[in-house]
């Protein structure tokens, strides 16, 4: 397989300010990029991830303002779309603003790359979640060519499938080289919980599972197991992803789909009692009864098809994951504190 060269390269990062995106950024300029522009509203990311070199070009707002889209360069060689609503009860609760910043997105973004000639790869950040099949039985590794229900539990799930029906209508009618990544659950430093504007539910505060208990582990408190912590996730470190997102772009075939997971199943009381420890955290764990929207039960992704076509393993096991974000935890409290403080009169008013 060829080397992952991105060097002298141009490369646009839609949602490069986020958790995932900011990651990617920082393992494109190892790569020694030329350049690396970044389009972000901030809507769910803080300007502290944007990293302050002189060779990223961050351009403040939503990647559908037409000047914005207009004003991309025409030599760009990769992008990566990585933009989305955070996350899924953010759009359970305003559909429209997950159209707005989660599909709309899309199809306005991929319309403007069509026209741009010599594109060597558009990387889409499809989830896994939205192909996972749902079960409480036994769980069998989700593949690329999983079926796909016509029936969602969250606008953001129905939002994430239409960009890669978008991109394949772009690939196949307008030549578009785009390669659909199917996250599994992403997590490790940088994911900034609080961070970006009020978008209606506590969960604009608490975002996903990993940090969430990272934070309330640090401060000794209990941690919330719904369902029991019977539910289990393929957790991927983030710094894993963002090497794997690199691996679709240099090596992904246009049109292709790819799961980018760890394949390694950890249910939600595992991943709280791991955190525990790395912490020393004491509290005992509080069981509760399941979330109402929540039938996603276990899963994980199948990790064959990237191994043997791109080139991609997760490296990073779960511990040594936990025990980094912990530390990165621990270094930006004050900053975390300042994101997660700044809802809290919304927080008040619910
Ligand atoms: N983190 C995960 O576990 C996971 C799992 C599956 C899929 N994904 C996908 O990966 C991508 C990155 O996720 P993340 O966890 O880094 O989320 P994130 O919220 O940290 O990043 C998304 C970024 O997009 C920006 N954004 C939102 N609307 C925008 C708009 N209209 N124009 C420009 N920028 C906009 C946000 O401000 C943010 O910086 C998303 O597409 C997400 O759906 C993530």
């Amino acid at each position: 397989m060829h080397e992952l060269s991105f060097n002298k390269a141009t490369i646009l990062v839609v949602g490069g300010a986020g958790f995932v995106g900011s990651n990617l950024v920082l393992k494109l300029l190892q790569k020694d990029s030329a350049r690396v522009i970044i389009v972000d509203n901030l809507l769910s990311s803080d300007i502290a991830n944007v990293p302050d070199d002189p060779r990223v070009d961050f351009r403040y707002g939503p990647i559908t303002d037409d000047r914005i889209l207009g004003a991309l360069p025409e030599n760009l060689d990769f992008v990566f779309h990585l933009s989305c609503y955070h996350g899924n009860q953010s759009s359970i609760a305003d559909p429209l603003a997950d159209h707005e910043n989660n599909t709309l997105t899309s199809l306005k973004l991929f319309e403007r790359l069509k026209e741009i000639k010599g594109l060597k790869k558009v990387v889409y950040a499809a989830a896994g979640c939205a192909v996972a099949e749902k079960t409480y039985d036994t769980a069998r590794a989700t593949n690329e060519d999983a079926p796909v229900s016509l029936y969602h539990d969250s606008p953001y799930s129905i939002s994430k499938l239409i960009g890669e029906l978008y991109g394949n209508f772009y690939w196949k009618h307008c030549g578009l080289p785009l390669v659909k990544a199917r996250f599994q659950n992403v997590y490790g430093p940088r994911e900034v919980l609080g961070a970006g504007r009020w978008r209606g539910t506590p969960h604009t505060v608490w975002r996903n599972v990993t940090p969430t208990f990272i934070w309330r582990a640090l401060r000794q408190e209990a941690l919330p197991l719904d369902n029991g912590g019977n539910a289990s996730r393929d957790f991927i470190f983030v710094e894993d992803m963002a090497r794997g997102l690199m691996c679709a772009a240099a090596r992904g075939e246009p049109g292709g789909v790819y799961n980018l997971a760890s394949g390694v199943e950890t249910t939600i009381r595992e991943l709280a009692e791991i955190i525990n420890a790395e912490t020393g955290n004491t509290t005992p764990v509080d069981l509760r009864p399941a979330r109402d929207w929540d039938r996603s039960g276990r899963r994980f992704g199948s990790t064959e098809k990237s191994r043997d076509k791109i080139g991609f393993t997760a490296e990073v096991p779960i511990r040594e994951g936990i025990a980094r974000t912990v530390a990165w935890t621990r270094e930006n409290r004050d900053m975390i504190e300042r994101c997660i403080h700044q809802h809290d009169r919304f927080m008040a008013a619910l």
